[in-house]
């Protein structure tokens, strides 16, 4: 991560030097004794210092950033076996999961869940505005069996499904660049989509109208 980004995440999460408090700021101190000097006069190891002390250590943000700022345009921020792409080793994909998993399903089918990150949708350690596009399909059916084909392939909701979806689609808007395109599907079996879309609060550009499987445009 560079000098200037480090600068943008601090003031974003700290406000303006002399403006924050004791409680809410962990580098409160750090500041005071510098009187009103801004980030940009600060030298480089006091940045890192600063960083470090707020966001708690550069390392994963450094690796995915990393990976954001090569060729990955794109998140998958729940990618499961990566039935629906041409190209299952897309380049310039990232593909996300919270699991992994390799079995044989009751048909003889070969299952295979193998992430690129495994990391939760809900709370994502990229920066705002990092991804082009964001492929967003997540878990549909809040009731089957725990060991069925069908919850080994798709994974289950939990109970409170709504702020499930609602904190996933907030953190997948986050992560889209401004004029982004986050790409939605979602299959109508058990919760129909206006429901979904309620929680969501965020209007679709286009999509489906009807059918069972829907996928959906969202414009940042
Ligand atoms: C409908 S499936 C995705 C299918 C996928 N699009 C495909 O083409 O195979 C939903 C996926 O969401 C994943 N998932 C569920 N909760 C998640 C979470 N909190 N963070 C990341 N992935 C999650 C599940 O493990 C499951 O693989």
């Amino acid at each position: 991560m560079t000098r200037e980004q480090k600068i943008w995440r601090l003031r974003r999460r700290c406000g303006n030097i002399g403006y924050c408090d004791e409680k809410t700021c962990k580098i409160y101190a750090k500041c005071v004794n510098l009187g009103y000097t801004s980030f940009e006069q600060l030298s480089d190891e006091k940045i890192n210092e600063m960083y470090n002390e707020v966001f708690g250590g550069t390392q994963i943000t450094e690796n995915l950033t990393g990976v954001v700022k090569g060729k990955k345009r794109i998140l998958d921020a729940c990618c499961g076996s990566r039935m629906f792409y041409f190209d299952k080793k897309n380049p310039e994909v990232l593909y996300q999961d919270n699991r992994e998993l390799e079995t044989t399903l009751c048909d003889g089918r070969h299952l295979l869940i193998k992430p690129d990150v495994r990391m939760d949708f809900r709370n994502m350690k990229y920066e705002d505005n990092s991804f082009k596009v964001v492929v967003f399909d997540p878990p549909h059916l809040a009731h089957a069996g725990t060991g069925s084909w069908l919850a080994k392939k798709y994974g289950i909701l939990p109970k409170d499904w709504p702020t499930y979806l609602k904190q996933g689609f907030d953190e997948c808007m986050r992560v889209l660049e401004p004029d982004g395109l986050l790409v939605f599907k979602w299959n109508e079996d058990q919760i129909p989509l206006k429901k979904v879309l309620e929680q969501f609060g965020y209007k679709p550009l286009l999509g489906d109208q009807r059918g069972k499987t829907r996928w959906l445009v969202f414009i940042k």
